[in-house]
């Protein structure tokens, strides 16, 4: 009977070993905190949420914390057994002054994302499968940095090797519930943005990715209509038509309609490239790094995810998005360099170079949301790798012809850390897109260098003179940016979704 028994308690021991050392993701629960920190300064300070936690802990957190001095911004340290939860994980704030004015970033939110952001990975790297994350005395910017940074791409990896993600929310007995679910509702639709662009472009065709946003747009009172190429020639859009010449899959054109404010007025008109995958056509791209161009339709996701986060949020706007989507290959049917084709206002173009294709989708798209007569058009697309010279990954490129909306847009930039930065609409550009002796534009620039003031002048083209507009080139934010760390620095960004929500629930032209 001994025997019976200390065999049961032995295979007992280890069954709960086993479960300790191989389990995926433990039902530990572990919390974020949050310490400020200054330059040079041994001192901790404690957020409100982190004091009453040290306190409940009669000092002891306090005091480990000390041992090996401040937690320096970004930076996280995990305490075990302290406490009501069994890890608690304490994030360095910084200090907000680090910013500066040329910074034009809100300092002390963007330490938040960063703070939430080095919690959660610290907590999730030990396996901790439920995390709570404190308010930070901003829980909007709480719930952005920790749920943009619980983001891994794996849908098609083995399942059994795939990275279990914890679940994240706000602490029970933190404040800020309705900040939280709202930076939750834009951290998850910019999730949601990074899938589109992530997914392999065999997998995100123009039809999977009409066929994704009508999924995602069923719960929410946003209407999606998808057009098909049948449609865009009676619309007479040429230059769309001309990018999908050279493959068999279906070109789709995506009119979405979300009216937040029950009024009759008119509407914000959102268009975003997509193309699905940008191979350059005739005009052949090199093989290195090709695969990035999956992501060329991040202005689409953008859009897309901007407007399903409006409609959750229920924000009182009537917004329409218009999105172009098609290949852009090479093939004895694709369009030639030096081909002319007829954009739906009648402007001819010629086609210089196939790969300067994302203009020649959204001439269209911008001639076509301009008959809706819209309070202002905001376009935004992964247009040229020269934005990525002059900016780098760290802000997208604005043109405007609106000093107030660029104005606005920039506030918007600087509240959800999403920074964009002005860029030239000269005549110069222009002139160099539309002095042509045989045609109206042609889709190269003539001049050497200004290759994104010079897409922008070309698109300027089939906007009317008096709708206000905007253009965002996101292609140097379109992936691996090193500037955010909640986003990560490996994959699509989804970027700057947040900057467009803010402001567009916010505009007035
Ligand atoms: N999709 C590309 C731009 C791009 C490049 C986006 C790198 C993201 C990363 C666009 O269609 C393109 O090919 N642009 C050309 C324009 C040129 C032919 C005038 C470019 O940037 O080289
Ligand atoms: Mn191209
Ligand atoms: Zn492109």
């Amino acid at each position: 009977m001994a025997f019976v028994r200390s065999y049961l308690l032995v295979r007992y021991k280890n069954s709960v070993l086993a479960q300790r050392f191989f389990s995926s993701m433990s039902d530990k629960r572990g919390l974020v905190l949050g310490v400020y920190s200054s330059e040079g300064q041994d001192d901790v300070k404690f957020t409100k949420f982190a004091q009453k936690y040290n306190e409940s802990t009669a000092g002891k957190l306090l005091e480990q914390i000390k041992i090996c001095g401040p937690i320096k911004g970004g930076q996280a340290r995990i305490y075990w057994n302290l406490g009501k939860y069994p890890a608690v994980a304490v994030a360095g704030l910084g200090d907000a002054s680090k910013w500066d004015e040329l910074d034009e970033i809100n300092g002390a939110k963007e330490n938040i994302r960063i703070a939430a952001s080095a919690g959660l990975k610290a907590l999730a790297s030990c396996k901790i499968g439920h995390i709570e994350v404190e308010d930070f005395e901003d829980a909007h910017a709480a719930a952005e940095g920790a749920l943009l940074s619980n983001y891994k791409f794996q849908v098609y990896k083995n399942k059994e090797k795939q990275t279990q993600l914890p679940d994240v929310s706000l602490a029970e007995s933190a404040d800020g519930r309705e900040q939280w679910a709202k930076g939750a509702t834009l951290a998850n639709a910019q999730n949601w943005a990074r899938v589109l662009m992530e997914t392999p472009a065999n997998l995100m065709t123009p039809t999977i990715f009409s066929d994704n946003v009508k999924a995602k747009m069923a719960s929410v009172n946003v209407e999606v209509q998808v057009h098909d190429e049948g449609w865009a020639k009676e619309m007479k859009m040429g230059s769309f038509l001309s990018v999908t010449n050279g493959t068999k899959e279906p070109a789709k054109f995506l009119e979405i309609t979300y009216k937040g404010d029950g009024s009759d007025e008119s509407c914000i008109a959102l268009v975003g490239k997509g193309v699905t995958f940008d191979s350059g056509g005739i005009s052949l791209k090199p093989s290195a790094s090709m695969d990035q161009m999956r992501a060329d339709m991040g202005g689409a996701a953008n859009v897309a995810a901007t407007i399903y986060a409006l409609a959750q949020l229920k924000a009182p706007v009537f917004v329409k998005g218009f999105i172009p989507l098609c290949e852009n290959m090479p093939s004895g049917t694709a369009t030639k360099p030096g081909d002319v084709v007829y954009a739906m206002n009648g402007k001819s173009i010629c086609v210089d170079n196939t790969d300067a294709e994302g203009r020649l989708i959204l001439a269209d798209a911008l001639c076509y949301a301009s008959t809706f007569k819209p309070k202002f058009i905001l376009d935004i697309a992964t247009l040229t790798g020269a934005i990525k010279v002059a900016l780098g990954d760290c802000v997208a490129g604005v043109f405007s012809t609106s000093n107030t909306l660029w104005t606005q847009i920039h506030q918007a930039g600087s509240e959800s850390g999403d920074r964009v930065w002005r860029m030239p609409l000269f005549k110069h550009y222009s002139e160099q897109m539309c002095d042509h002796n045989g045609y109206d534009l042609n889709n190269l620039g003539k001049g050497k260098g200004g290759g994104s003031c010079t897409a922008a002048a070309f698109l300027r083209e089939f906007v009317p003179k008096e709708t206000p507009w905007l253009h965002v080139d996101i292609a140097g934010v379109m992936g691996d940016c090193s500037d955010q760390s909640y986003t990560g620095a490996k994959g699509m960004t989804g970027r700057p979704m947040r900057t467009l929500v803010e402001f567009i629930a916010k505009a007035s032209p």
